[in-house]
């Protein structure tokens, strides 16, 4: 790289990709330069939106070997579909080791892989390549987060003592593309696809701002586990309809409610709490991300839904279905909650911003792929501890080698 501007490609062009690039118009310094995935007419009108929102002069690429072998792609951003990160991976690391290109950095959306074993294949790999490394983890740079955070720690935790007690959840009506839905392919149900987000929130909100997420150690996991909504007949049968043949909840259920409960040890030797919640049973206006915090003397608590804007509409107003007040939307009339400019409130502005100043030398990495490690073993921990019904030791035994019933296809509700 010579040029004091990053450019970017994308791995993937669906959903989360042109989330990544509407952020990116917040971005100043990089510039989205190329988009891969299998479907070359979607890859090209993800790369059209980058010409449109102007955030670059984007081309799709036959090959992810071919982008990385463009001298003017510096970075990827991984965020293809969770079973394919072992390939595109391998795709990328081989491109570079044997010199086709050169890349100085990827990001990698969440979860890093489906378990333990593909995400340590993928953290290795990317190390071993000797590339800089980005967890893309965006509600831990979710605006709301970052200050109450910085705030809780500087007025109330210095002078009444550490936070003891993180919440946080993450709840919608379930996910917008069949692959999601499939154990086997995702790596779980809703605690694999969004506990990831709360484990981490948690974790973070509990740690001291600019010290790493390693001063908690993790100790003690008890999860639980359920299918409450999409393995009723009915709704398994609305699901099927939905998503098509291989999605059949009367077989092979993933769970669409998850809690956890992680006791961490701090390294100034107090105990504390991180509580997580998620589910794809939520029906509520759309996406409800919440979180809290609380100390001795203090608390915080962030709720997305509370989003500062509210519209209503009578019931003469019968428009069609759409997400345009807010994602995973469930009503178009009443009382409804609007958030403005998604990118930013769920965090994606700062992490790009971030990770393309991490990349360019600017900044050292708050979210590495050590920290997308460290949260699958949490989650596999939780699937393990929900599968016996009791709390673990964290690492429990078999950690490693494990892959949840779920995942397996042979999970009973
Ligand atoms: N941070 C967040 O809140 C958030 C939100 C949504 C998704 N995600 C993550 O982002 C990733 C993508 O999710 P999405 O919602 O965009 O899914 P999606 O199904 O909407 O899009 C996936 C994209 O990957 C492409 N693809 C298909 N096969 C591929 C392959 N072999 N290699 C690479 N790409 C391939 C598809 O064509 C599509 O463009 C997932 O890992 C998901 O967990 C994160």
């Amino acid at each position: 790289m010579t040029a004091k501007r990053l450019g970017v490609g994308f791995v993937g062009s669906g959903f989360n990709a042109r989330f990544h690039i509407q952020a990116f118009q917040a971005v100043r310094d990089a510039d989205v330069l190329g988009v891969w995935s299998p479907n070359n007419k979607h890859a090209a009108d993800t790369a059209a939106l980058a010409h449109r929102l102007g955030v670059g002069a984007a081309k799709a690429y036959p090959s992810i070997a071919a982008m990385v072998a463009d001298s003017a792609i510096d970075a990827l951003w991984l965020c293809g579909p969770n079973h394919t990160r072992i390939e595109n991976v391998e795709e990328i690391v081989d491109a570079v080791r044997s010199g086709k290109g050169a890349l100085v950095g990827i990001a990698c959306e969440k979860p890093l892989a489906r378990n333990v074993a593909e995400a340590t294949r993928v953290h290795d790999l990317v190390q071993g390549a000797g590339l800089k490394h980005g967890y893309l983890e965006n509600q831990a740079f979710a605006p709301q987060v970052v200050e109450g955070h910085a705030l809780l720690w500087a007025r109330g935790a210095s002078l009444t003592g550490r936070p003891y007690l993180a919440r946080a959840a993450e709840e919608h009506s379930g996910p917008h593309m069949p692959w999601f839905w499939r154990g086997e392919l995702q790596g779980g149900g809703v605690l694999n696809d969004m506990m990831c987000h709360s484990v981490l929130v948690v974790r973070h909100l509990l740690t001291k701002p600019g010290a790493p997420l390693s001063s908690l150690t993790p100790q003690r996991i008890t999860a639980h586990i359920a299918s409450l909504k999409w393995s009723r007949p009915e709704y398994a049968k609305r699901l099927q309809q939905l998503m098509g043949k291989d999605v059949d909840y009367t077989k092979h259920p993933a769970e669409d409610f998850a809690s956890v409960t992680i006791e961490f040890e701090a390294d100034d030797g107090h105990t504390v709490l991180g509580e997580a919640t998620t589910s794809w049973s939520f029906v509520g206006a759309g996406l409800r991300l919440s979180a809290e915090l609380l100390g001795p003397e203090y608390s915080m608590a962030w709720n997305t839904l509370d989003s500062g804007l509210k519209l209503f509409f009578s019931r003469e107003v019968r428009g069609k279905a759409g997400e345009d007040l807010v994602e995973k939307q469930n009503a178009e009339i009443g009382l409804m909650p609007v958030v403005a400019n998604e990118a930013a409130a769920y965090g994606y502005e700062a992490e790009d911003r971030h990770f393309v100043r991490v990349f360019l030398g600017k900044e050292a990495p708050l979210l590495t792929f050590d920290d997308g490690l460290d949260v699958v073993k949490l989650l596999m921990t939780a699937y393990q501890s929900a599968e016996q019904g009791k709390t673990l030791d964290f690492p429990p035994k078999g950690l490693d080698a494990f892959v949840p019933a779920v995942a397996r296809g042979t999970w009973k509700p």
